[in-house]
């Protein structure tokens, strides 16, 4: 079921300190920053060639990475997002396994234009977890 890295998340306090941190002192290629108004974020995302990085910054009024900036001011490891093909396949049969998915358990559209869902980071090994249907 599970498929490839499709990317690791960052939350930053400070997108555009962050996208310099990457473009200027690792010498990463950036992409231009995405306001995804319905997940309450705005990316940068960082091309690696095999895989990708994905900054954070919280976007408008309860943000749902803001309690993690609280936690972690100067930003941290958020999600990593992994690959399936059947994205509906893939939700049910995690629901059957016990796993509890994100939110209302439908997928939203992410920021690739592709079906995403989360799932319960205490079911993941303390990790976050961002399923997109390749
Ligand atoms: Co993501």
């Amino acid at each position: 079921m599970l498929g490839r890295l499709n990317h690791v998340a960052i939350a930053v306090p400070d997108l555009a300190a962050a996208t310099a941190t990457y473009r200027d002192t690792l010498g990463a290629r950036v992409n231009q920053p995405q306001a995804l108004p319905e997940h309450g974020v705005t990316v940068v995302f960082i091309d690696l060639g095999n895989t990708k990085i994905e900054l954070l910054e919280p976007l408008g009024e309860g943000s749902p990475i803001a309690g993690f900036l609280e936690k972690n001011p100067s930003g941290g490891m958020h999600h990593i997002c992994y690959e399936v093909d059947d994205i509906i396949a893939a939700r049910d049969r995690l629901k059957a396994a016990g796993a509890r998915v994100l939110g209302d358990g439908n997928p939203k559209t992410g920021a690739h234009g592709k079906p995403v869902l989360f799932l319960h980071p205490k079911d993941f090994t303390g990790t976050l977890v961002e399923l997109e249907q390749a």
